[in-house]
């Protein structure tokens, strides 16, 4: 792990009881930090404040990812690279472009973390339907941004309509948003995405250790869209010992679902060329 300017992180994560080292490092260590790391997280970066868009940090955040993703290509260029610095939509395309750079991308192993847009959805249509949010799992695609999330109700057999659909649709596309507010200016969502990093993470381990049927939503160097010249998608994904062992298809949607799909792809097209030509 990678801690700022002291061990204060280290020791907090080394009370967890897990059979584990931990171990802190300074910004300057970052080479021994990355060597020989198989999962390399990066939630490195400033949150938003209340009135901003996650495209509203980039200019802050681009950099910060492009010196990580520097690091990582040159010392841990064989690792899993799971990036929820925001804007995701555009920090995975730079760490692409950083890692083809240095010739050594793997699409394969580079992953923007979607999972807390399918935490909100599962937790959302539990409290609207009186469900457990433990037996729910919507799937979620897109991007990670406002209008580019866009949840699936359907493939759930849910069919909520107007009114109720639209509010379901804007607290899935803008939960964060709901978090910075409440926080009002002292940070974004930190524990619920710390629960989703690492439910990704823990199944991205189950498939390298060989458990088989492992599916998570993440945003990948996808081909689903990209005749339409989206390079990255979130879509469900088969994660396996290699990273992605298959990308699922969208499948079945609403005449709705469509029409947000579309909307999504106008915005995700904007985000990944930002971040393409970034480095
Ligand atoms: C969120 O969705 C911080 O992007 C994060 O809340």
């Amino acid at each position: 792990m990678f801690a700022k300017e002291d061990s204060g992180v280290a020791a907090d994560i080394g009370h967890i009881n897990t059979k584990s080292t931990v171990t802190g490092y300074v910004k300057e260590q970052l080479d021994e930090a990355l060597k020989g790391s198989e999962i390399v997280l990066i939630p490195a970066g400033v949150p938003r404040k209340p009135g901003m868009t996650r495209d509203d940090l980039f200019n802050t955040n681009a950099s910060i990812v492009r010196d990580l993703a520097k690091g990582v290509a040159a010392s841990a260029p064989e690792a899993n690279v799971l990036i929820i610095a925001n804007p995701v939509n555009s920090t995975v395309p730079i760490t692409a472009e950083v890692f083809k750079a240095a010739n050594v991308y793997n699409p394969k192993r580079l992953f923007g973390v979607t999972t807390l847009d399918v935490v909100r959805a599962s937790r959302f249509i539990s409290q609207h339907k009186n469900t457990d949010p433990a037996d729910e799992n919507i799937t979620v695609i897109g991007g990670h941004s406002g209008a580019t999330i866009v949840p699936l109700l359907s493939q759930s057999g849910y069919t909520l309509e107007g009114a109720d659909l639209d509010s379901f649709v804007n607290r899935v596309q803008f939960g964060g948003d709901e978090v910075v507010k409440a926080k009002d200016g002292t940070g974004s969502a930190t524990l619920s995405m710390a629960m989703a990093g690492a439910r990704f993470a823990e199944s991205l381990l189950k498939a390298a250790q060989g458990t088989k049927g492992v599916i998570e939503p993440t945003f990948v160097d996808s081909p689903l869209f990209k005749s339409e010249g989206l390079d990255f998608f979130a879509s469900k994904v088969e994660l396996g010992p290699n990273g992605v062992e298959k990308i699922l298809e969208v499948g079945p949607i609403t005449p709705k679902e469509q029409e947000m799909l579309e909307t999504c792809k106008a915005d995700l097209k904007k985000n990944i060329a930002k971040g393409k030509v970034a480095p």
